[in-house]
């Protein structure tokens, strides 16, 4: 395997991501750069610490990106702030981390002509209808809702103009809501599985209606490594399971595999501008690239995940009642 520079390496994707890839290449040399935000945690990569070379810094900082990105053959961009409540509350960072961030990786990228992967998001393309059999495609007009989106859109336009004005090496793609281990207690399935383990009823935005894609992530981070081996330069790949369900009906799902009264939750003010329903297409990387997810059965996923969290509170325990305390401060 060539050597990866993985940016974000120490959040919840990117550090399964890294886990993977050393799997899938077991002499592989990775470097990870990450500015351990509060979404960032080295115990994430504590099993292969050794196989790795950790660099505490932002992608912001230029100096330090371009020594990065000359040492490396592939640049894989995590990095970024990715929670939507909290865009909504504090867009600064945001800005900074998601679109100056990946400027600054760019004009290294370009410098050296390296090969990049972007990653990016459904969410730049903004709300589906709720009734309608409408999904994303590679074509969907982007129409993002919230400033994280903003600002992951910004971001893909970036990639897509250093492709096209300076020849860039470089893929973008888009994958649906993630769950599994390791992701931040502040979004919806870990929010809630560790509200019922700290005896906390869990919390569903407005109605409920809302419906998100969920995908593994190591169902992601797979299609992430075809893409590099044999993503076409220039191109963009959706990646979904086609797990299609109601914030309402995948809290009660998961309540019931936590043991507990399906409607024992609380209904709490929705987020403005919340996106109604997100669906994609994902026949493009698995035609192009024999793509396919495995874990194909949700509430089987669910459970490992809630079992995860049951096992590890170690982990996610230090950074529950802060987390709590900022939903508390934005009345949700
Ligand atoms: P996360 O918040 O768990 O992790 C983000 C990581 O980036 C953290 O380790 C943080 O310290 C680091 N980081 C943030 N700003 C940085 C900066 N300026 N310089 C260096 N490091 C910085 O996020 P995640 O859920 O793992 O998402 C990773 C990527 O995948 C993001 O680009 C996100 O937009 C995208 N994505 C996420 C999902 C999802 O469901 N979580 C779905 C599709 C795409
Ligand atoms: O679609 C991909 C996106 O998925 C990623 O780009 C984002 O980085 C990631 O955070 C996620 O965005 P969402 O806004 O969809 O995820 P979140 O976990 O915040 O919320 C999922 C849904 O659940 C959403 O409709 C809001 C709702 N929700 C969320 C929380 C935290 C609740 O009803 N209650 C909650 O407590």
């Amino acid at each position: 395997m060539a050597h990866l520079l993985v940016t974000g390496g120490a959040g919840f994707i990117g550090a399964n991501f890294v886990r993977r890839a050393l799997a899938a290449y077991p002499d592989g040399r990775l470097t990870v750069l990450d500015a351990l935000t509060y979404a960032g945690n080295r115990a994430n990569l504590a099993e292969v610490a050794d196989r790795i070379r950790f660099v505490h810094g932002n992608v912001c900082d230029a100096d330090l990106v371009d020594g990065l990105v000359r040492d490396a053959d592939v640049v894989v961009h995590f990095a970024a702030e990715s929670h939507v409540d909290y865009s909504l509350q504090d867009p600064r960072p945001f800005l900074s981390s998601n679109v100056e961030g990946t400027f600054v990786l760019l004009e290294a990228v370009r410098r050296h002509d390296r090969r990049l992967h972007h990653i990016s998001t459904d969410e730049v393309f903004g709300s589906l209808p709720l009734d309608g059999a409408e999904r994303f495609t590679e074509e969907s007009r982007y129409d993002p809702s919230s400033p994280y989106s903003a600002t992951k859109a910004a971001a893909d336009m970036l990639v897509r103009a250093w492709v096209r004005a300076y020849g860039v090496r470089a893929t973008l793609s888009y994958c649906t809501n993630n769950y599994g281990p390791y992701q931040n207690v502040e979004k919806f399935l870990p929010r809630q599985i560790t509200n019922v383990l700290r005896g906390r009823r869990p919390r569903l935005y407005g109605t409920g209606e809302n419906v998100r894609e969920w995908t593994h992530v190591d169902d992601h981070n797979d299609a992430i490594l075809r893409i590099i081996a044999d993503g076409r330069v220039g191109e963009t790949y959706l990646i979904g399971s086609d797990a299609q369900w109601s914030n309402r009906a995948l809290l009660e799902l998961t309540m019931s595999l936590l043991g507990r009264p399906v409607d024992e939750f609380d209904v709490v003010p929705d987020r403005p501008g919340h996106d109604l329903r997100y669906a994609t297409d994902s026949t493009k990387i698995r035609r192009e690239l024999g793509w396919r997810p495995r874990h194909t059965d949700l509430a089987d996923g669910i459970a490992d995940t809630i079992d995860w969290y049951r096992r590890n509170e170690w982990w996610w325990g230090p950074q529950k009642d802060a987390t709590e305390a900022r939903y508390a401060d934005i009345g949700r």
